[in-house]
């Protein structure tokens, strides 16, 4: 397993141009031998999609993406999406979104942006199509911390016992950006963003549409459990949580410069480890690939 020593036993598995270095448990996939930037081929491009599909996290390195290479990349896999939070929109390209700690003279700010990315989550859960598949890359990499760190939610709920999991079925979580951001200390929700992500419910447990995979959906987005009182549906939430960031669940992916991360929000969670943020540069680039209705 992959265990968040940052020690990755990647076993060898080379098909075709593409190389596909796995971990047994099939979590994680390291992918070379191929260049985002330039022309993928139909052929390159279904290795990936087969692969991000089966290993759920997906590391390329080396790669030497743009703003727009980036965004071309991530609409090859659908549609993209906006954040509700207006403001890190890029102007000529506002579906691809900039976090950072550099202010208008590239010098550090001493904050971390969003300060829900710290915490565990997957995205957009609070919409009711949530994300599918997020492209992060990383201009600028701190030298200690600001990893980011996955959980597997399938190989999760593949662990509780039978008893446990039959008690969570039918169940519906309801997430909120509103509670979100409160839960984080981070600013306030805006009346337009609380107009625009109202809190939605999806099934606590949740089957993958294209693996059917069984997979816990949670993270700090998931505010309580609907119709159960607020109090025992956070203390199971935050139960669940704990089983599911267990360190033999866990990947942690120290950035390299020229990084880029693709994972499967409908069965992962992750977040970021702290930085300083006064010291460090941290800065990423992020695409979103719309999602559909959990079930
Ligand atoms: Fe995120």
């Amino acid at each position: 397993m992959l265990a968040s020593t940052g020690k990755q036993r990647l076993g060898e598995m080379t098909d075709g141009l593409i190389e596909i270095r796995a971990e047994a448990t099939g979590f994680v996939a390291e992918i070379g031998g191929v260049d985002l930037v330039g022309e993928l081929s139909e052929a390159d491009f279904e290795q990936i999609r087969a692969a991000i599909i089966r290993h759920k996290v997906l590391v390329f390195r080396d790669q030497r993406l743009d703003d727009n290479s980036h965004y071309a990349f991530a609409q090859r896999f659908g549609p993209l999406e906006g954040h509700v939070n207006r403001s890190t929109r890029l102007d000529a390209l506002p579906k691809l979104q900039v976090f950072g700690n550099l202010d208008a003279d590239g010098k550090t700010t001493g904050v971390h942006p969003e300060k829900g990315t710290l915490v565990w989550h997957t995205d957009k859960s609070y919409i009711a199509t949530p994300s599918l598949f997020t492209i992060l890359r990383s201009p600028f990499v701190a030298r200690t911390g600001g990893d980011t760190l996955f959980a597997d939610m399938a190989r999760a709920y593949e662990a509780l016992e039978p008893a446990a999991s039959a008690r969570l079925e039918g169940l519906r979580a309801v997430h909120d950006w509103k509670r979100s951001r409160e839960k984080s200390d981070e600013r306030p929700a805006t009346a337009d963003e609380i107009a625009a992500a109202p809190p939605v419910d999806h099934p606590l447990i949740r089957t993958h549409p294209e693996t059917d995979a069984r997979t816990i959906y949670i993270g700090n987005h998931a505010s309580h459990i609907l119709d159960w009182e607020i109090a025992a549906g956070e203390a199971l939430l935050a139960q669940l949580e704990a089983h599911a960031t267990q360190e033999n669940f866990i990947y942690r992916h120290r950035w390299r410069e020229n990084d880029v991360l693709m994972w499967d929000n409908r069965c992962t969670m992750h977040c970021v480890t702290a930085y300083d943020a006064a010291a460090e540069r941290r800065v990423v680039h992020r695409a979103v690939v719309q999602g559909d209705r959990p079930y």
